[in-house]
């Protein structure tokens, strides 16, 4: 019998693959999407999901040849650009690829937001979405602090230090970071097994509990569009997700192409340079703690932090005390455009 004959698997994995089929066909062939979902901004989803598995794939080509130890790190980075057969590119996609999930991940939060899908009973796969920006953040910085320049490495002595900080758990926080007092050897160790394994771990379970909870729920109905109607995920919704890959991977190829990322020169604990940066989706975090003094920033960063993960429930409160004021409208907008501000005053600024 061959490996080509349905009787070779059934008799050594031997499981009712009528039903599994059945499963599979139900619950993503056709699984009902809303037809408001046809609208672009409803993409804002399934793009960080597409995002997430190009990063992973591009991040365990990066892997291959890069080196987590403060002698190596940085040359083995310059390694990848320069030597390695088509190494710029891999890197410039996996550098691309952060920026677009990170824009993507507040386009999605933003559309949730402005449709007020966080309502009853969603209000929980807010807060998995909330996480699911904190981790997809933390990605971004410990991803930056590997490349090891002038640049990331006092970005990472200046952002860990921030966490110092934050109220009561500060300082255990810090150290935990850093593997010590310090930022040395054991950083680059901790950041790398952080960037490589622990939050890509969480990312995936995260993604998958909200998968979930979006098949529990079904996508919410847009105010307004009530009752238009359903259509199967495969193949227009499927199609429209290949349409999206294809459409990222040119954006994606074509900037790291055009706008390689930066080498930078390598990091020199001993020299602090001039002007110190996060990456530009901290400038407005950035910005306002150059406003305020340090402890009134840090507190104020935590209150936001707050108010944003049960949102859907102050939401709530103040329905019930003002129905008819558009409160999260003019919160959320005024929150939006503050950010925008800060982040291109900070963009702006030499
Ligand atoms: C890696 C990050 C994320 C991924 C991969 C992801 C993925 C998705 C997908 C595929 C949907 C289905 C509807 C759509 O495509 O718009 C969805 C819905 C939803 N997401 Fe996310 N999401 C992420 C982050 C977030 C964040 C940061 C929030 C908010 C804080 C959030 C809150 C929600 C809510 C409440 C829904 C239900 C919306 C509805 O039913 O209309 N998600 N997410």
């Amino acid at each position: 019998m061959s490996v080509f004959n349905k009787e070779w698997w059934v008799t050594r994995v031997p499981v009712d693959y009528e039903k599994v089929i059945g499963v599979i066909r139900d619950l993503v062939i056709k699984e009902p999407i809303p037809v408001h979902m046809k609208r672009w901004y409803y993409a804002m989803g399934a793009t960080p999901l597409i995002l997430f598995l190009l990063q992973v794939t591009t991040g365990l080509l990066l892997t291959f040849y890069y080196v987590p130890s403060p002698e190596m790190a940085y040359e083995s980075v310059r390694h990848i650009s320069q030597d390695v057969p088509l190494g710029y590119w891999v890197r410039g996609l996996h550098y691309w690829g952060a920026n677009l999930m990170i824009i993507a991940v507040f386009l999605h939060m933003i559309r949730v937001f402005f449709t007020r899908a966080y309502r009853k009973p969603r209000e929980l796969n807010w807060i998995l979405g909330t996480m699911l920006l904190g981790a997809t953040l933390t990605m971004g910085f410990t991803g930056y602090s590997l490349t090891y320049n002038q640049l990331s490495y006092w970005a990472t002595t200046v952002g860990t230090n921030l966490v110092d900080q934050v109220p009561l758990i500060g300082h255990w926080l810090l150290t935990f970071m850093r593997g010590g007092e310090t930022v040395s050897a054991n950083t680059l160790t901790r950041f790398f097994v952080f960037h490589e394994l622990f939050v890509p771990a969480i990312l995936f379970i995260l993604i998958a509990l909200h998968i979930f909870m979006i098949h529990l729920h079904g996508v919410a109905e847009l105010e307004g569009h009530e009752g238009e109607g359903y259509y199967p995920f495969y193949p227009d919704h499927f199609l429209k997700g290949v349409y999206v890959t294809l459409f990222l991977l040119t954006v994606m190829s074509s900037l790291a192409v055009l706008l390689p990322p930066a080498l930078g020169q390598p990091a020199n604990p001993a020299q602090t340079p001039l002007h110190i940066k996060p990456e530009w989706y901290f400038y407005a975090v950035y910005g306002l703690l150059k406003w305020v003094p340090i402890k009134v920033g840090v507190t104020l960063i935590m209150a936001g932090l707050i108010v944003m993960v049960f949102w859907p429930f102050i939401d709530d409160w103040f329905r019930a005390k003002w129905p008819k004021a558009p409160i999260g409208y003019a919160i959320g907008g005024a929150v939006a455009t503050l950010t925008l501000v800060l982040t291109v005053v900070e963009l702006l600024a030499k």
